[in-house]
Formats: C-alpha cells, sequence, structure tokens
C-alpha cells in the first residue's frame, strides 16, 4: 500500500537527521561531549596548523536541518506560521513587547529608523534635516540607515578599551531643536552605558535605539541588551549569536504604536497588517477611506508609508525556532570561551589591550573590577578583541598576518573609524553639512589601527582554544 504524505515526511525526516548527524558533525557545539550525542560522527580531529579555527561560524546539529527540511516539505514559503512562531518565542525570551523578523540586521536597522519617519508619529517624526547621534567605528549598517532616510549623523568618539562610544561626549553633541534619536551598537556583545543613555534620552525626549545584533543575551544590570531603548535590532548571519543563514529582528520594547509602523515599512509600506495568506483581519476591509482613495478602497492595497519588502522566508525561522532552543548555551559558550582566552593570554598584557566590558575597571583570574558607579555588565562576547599597543616589538599586521598562517580566523573591528571609509570621505566632498563629528575620533582611529579579535563562537573546541593561545604566545616569543 502506497504511504501517505505524513509518513512519507515522517521517514525523509528520519534520513535528514541520519544524513546531518553524519554530514555536520563539525558543526556541532564546540563544548559539546561525545555523550551527549551519541549517534553523531565523530568531528575530524584536530591538527594544529591544518585545521581552521574560524572567528566564528554556524554552529548546528540535526534539529536545525531537520527543521529547514520540514519547512520545506510543507512549501509554505513565505513568511508564515513558522515566523510568527520564532517572532513570539524570540519576544518572550527577551520580554520585549513584539519582535518582527526581517530579512537581515541592516534591513532590522533601516526599518527601526524608517519606522521613526513616519509622519503618524506626529510631533516626534523624525524629519529631513533631523539629528541622529552615533558612534564613529564599527558596522556600517548602523549609520547607512539614518543616511539613507534624510537625517544627520552625528559622530560621537569610541572608547578604545571598550570599544563603546564615549557617552560623556553625549551632551556636546546635542543640538537643542535638531537633535531627535541615539542609535548605536552594543560593541562586539559589550553593553554600552545604558545608564547614561537612556537618562539622557529621557531627559532630551529622544528616541534610543539599540543595534543589539552583535550583543544577543548581553545584560546590563542584570537586564537583557535590547530591551532599554524604544526599538532594537538584531542580525542572524552566521556569525551572530543565533543564526537562520541570512535574517534579523526589530525588537519593539514598548510602544505597540512602533510595531504597526515597523510593519509597515517591512512589508511594502501597506497599512494594512493583515499576515501573509490571510485577508481582513481589521474586519472592515473595505470599509476605509484613507488619502484620497475612494471610500471602501480596498486596504490590502493602501500605502500609508515608502515602505520596503524586508520579510525572510519561513524555512528561516524554523532553523532560527531551532537555534533559540541552544541560544542560553550558546550564550554562556561565549562568556565561557572569552574567559578561557583572557586567562590564557593574561601574560601579553604588556603587548596587548584586552577588551574590557563597560564599568570594568579590570580583570583578575576571580572576576572584573568594576567603577564606582554601581552599573554592571555582562557580556557574551561575539569575539575577543585585543589591540596591539603601539610600544610591541610587533605591528597589528605582523600579528594578523601570523594568526592567518596559522589558521587562525581574525577580524578588525569592522569598518574602523567610518569616517575614513571612501564612502564617507566622498559624501564630505560632495555634502559636507551630510553629517557632523563632534570633537577627535582619536579613539576611533586608534581601534582602526591596533585593533583584532579572535573567535569566541560556540563551535570552538578546547583543542582550538588550547591552539590559539599557543600559536600567539609563540608568535610574541618570536619577537
Ligand atoms: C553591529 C552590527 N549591526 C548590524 C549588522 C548587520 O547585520 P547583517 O549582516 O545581518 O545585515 C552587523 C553585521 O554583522 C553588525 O555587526
Amino acid at each position: 500500500m502506497s504511504k501517505s504524505p505524513a509518513e512519507l515526511k515522517a521517514e525523509i525526516l528520519r534520513l535528514t537527521r541520519e544524513y546531518a548527524q553524519l554530514a555536520h558533525s563539525n558543526h556541532r557545539p564546540g563544548y559539546e561531549t561525545a555523550a551527549a550525542a551519541p549517534d553523531a560522527a565523530p568531528r575530524a580531529p584536530f591538527v594544529a596548523g591544518q585545521t581552521v579555527v574560524p572567528y566564528a561560524g554556524r554552529v548546528f546539529d540535526e534539529e536545525e536541518v531537520s527543521a529547514a527540511v520540514g519547512a520545506t516539505l510543507d512549501f509554505w514559503l513565505t513568511l508564515g506560521p513558522e515566523g510568527d512562531a520564532f517572532e513570539h518565542e524570540l519576544a518572550a525570551f527577551l520580554q520585549v513587547k513584539k519582535t518582527l523578523v526581517v530579512n537581515s540586521g541592516s534591513s532590522a536597522n533601516l526599518l527601526a529608523i524608517a519606522a521613526l519617519t513616519s509622519p503618524k508619529l506626529a510631533e516626534r517624526q523624525l524629519r529631513p534635516g533631523d539629528e541622529v547621534i552615533t558612534v564613529a567605528a564599527g558596522f556600517p549598517t548602523t549609520v547607512a540607515p539614518i543616511l539613507q532616510n534624510g537625517l544627520v549623523p552625528v559622530f560621537i568618539d569610541n572608547d578604545p578599551v571598550t570599544l563603546n562610544g564615549r557617552l560623556e561626549q553625549l551632551e556636546g553633541a546635542f543640538t537643542p531643536g535638531k537633535t531627535k534619536a541615539v542609535m548605536m551598537a552594543h560593541t562586539l556583545g559589550n553593553p554600552f552605558d545604558l545608564a547614561t543613555a537612556t537618562e539622557f534620552c529621557r531627559r532630551h525626549g529622544l528616541w534610543l535605539i539599540e543595534d543589539n545584533c552583535d550583543a544577543l543575551g548581553c545584560r546590563y544590570d542584570g537586564r537583557l541588551t535590547g530591551t532599554f531603548g524604544d526599538l532594537s535590532t538584531q542580525s542572524f548571519y552566521p556569525p551572530h549569536h543565533l543564526t537562520m543563514g541570512e535574517g534579523g529582528a526589530v525588537n519593539i520594547v514598548r510602544e505597540p504604536r512602533l510595531k504597526v509602523l515597523v510593519e509597515s515599512f517591512r512589508d511594502w509600506g501597506r497599512d494594512c497588517w493583515c499576515p501573509s495568506g490571510r485577508d481582513n483581519t481589521c474586519n472592515k476591509r473595505f470599509g476605509w477611506q484613507l488619502g484620497e482613495l475612494p471610500e471602501g478602497y480596498d486596504h490590502k492595497y493602501i500605502y500609508s508609508h515608502f515602505g520596503y519588502n524586508l520579510k525572510p522566508l519561513d524555512l528561516q525561522a524554523a532553523i532560527g525556532r531551532q537555534q533559540l532552543r541552544k541560544l542560553p548555551a550558546f550564550i554562556q559558550a561565549r562568556m565561557d570561551n572569552w574567559q578561557t582566552l583572557r586567562a590564557g593570554l593574561a601574560d601579553l598584557e604588556e603587548f596587548f589591550l584586552f577588551q574590557l566590558p563597560t564599568h570594568a575597571t579590570g580583570w583578575t583570574p576571580g572576576g572584573f573590577t568594576w567603577d564606582a558607579s554601581g552599573h554592571r555588565t555582562e557580556c557574551s562576547w561575539f569575539g575577543f578583541m585585543m589591540l596591539v599597543r603601539p610600544g610591541a616589538p610587533f605591528s597589528r599586521r605582523d600579528f594578523v598576518r601570523a594568526l592567518d598562517a596559522a589558521k587562525i580566523g581574525n577580524r578588525m573591528l569592522f569598518g574602523g573609524n567610518l569616517l575614513r571609509q571612501p564612502a564617507f570621505v566622498s559624501l564630505r566632498q560632495q555634502r559636507p553639512d551630510a553629517f557632523r563629528v563632534v570633537g577627535e575620533m582619536t579613539g576611533a582611529d586608534q581601534i582602526m589601527r591596533e585593533s583584532v579579535f579572535v573567535g569566541t563562537y560556540p563551535g570552538l573546541t578546547p583543542a582550538m582554544l588550547a591552539y590559539l593561545i599557543e600559536t600567539i604566545h609563540a608568535f610574541v616569543r618570536r619577537h
């Protein structure tokens, strides 16, 4: 007798899991023991100098592969049931009002700013020429949406130790009547000074957008980052705390009215909020009169904004849901790996300036020492950041070349001082008043010249971490 679709699906998924256990054992979490995954093929043995030690990557097992195949068999394709579930689950994890899934972290940043340009926000609308305070060194698409929306980024400097914005410069960057928002990232999983930022924004009536793309699971005074501002954003590109290949999210922290705006900009600019495949959620699909359209014009095709289509596939959300289940272990692994590297490299402080959490004043094997503010940060690190000290007997270039030769993945702090990137240099030539810079960007320049980070991601095994520590020591010894 022929099999039913449900029986066939179950068989395909059983085989899929079997396949993934054999084919993808090297992508399993690095902290997993063989006993925890008895059905998985053993990892390829680590061979120093041959096995690549990535700075980041996809960490998954048969659950993600089976979720992806299951969603493909269901063939909903466009954002649907898996997307809904993922949005609820991530919002519950973060304890925010609502999460909207999108196709990248850059799209999330674009939407966060675009939503605040909605005329529906009346006197709080961001209008062309309004200023948004941001930080010079970091990832370009934290800043690009400000310019893309006709707003003026105002740059403050970075602190070279925390790598976050020097928030003591906020007041100097503020222009009454012009400054309307602050948008910045928690650099490499290090929460910026949220006490100062939230107080500043509250006092001046400004929007706060946290780019939480590199910091899912990090905490400030015990509370998760991404829950302090009005909006926050996530990236689910593979190096990030969880992945769905490409993907991102906008978190609506408190105000429900922002949800409708972000959703509208994400979904073509439409006024209607029906999910894909559903009609008439508002119960008056043909009962609206908006703009100068005739009474009863189909609400599905009424546009209150100049929007985009930035939705991911449902399949991506299916993968993301499995990753979410692993997220607490991933967050812990990043903390543990950072600690292992920090302890293993502690004798090299003379050559490297190691990143510190915001509000920390130093590191000891027993933990961090803290400033007098009373605030505390907990970092689930995106990477292990070192600045090569100017007096070191080697340059940053010598160091990254040695890491490359040893097959150790490494990265600089993304775009460095963004103001020195070709895009900003031409903008300054063509439209000098398109952005403003507050003072000297000495910290951002230092980060651009001296910084390099290696991995802390959950795919790293104890053997890889030991090799990393030994390779860096051997490099220093050679000099
Ligand atoms: C701080 C920050 N914001 C935004 C992004 C953009 O995310 P995506 O690559 O998903 O567009 C990144 C990328 O890594 C990032 O590091």
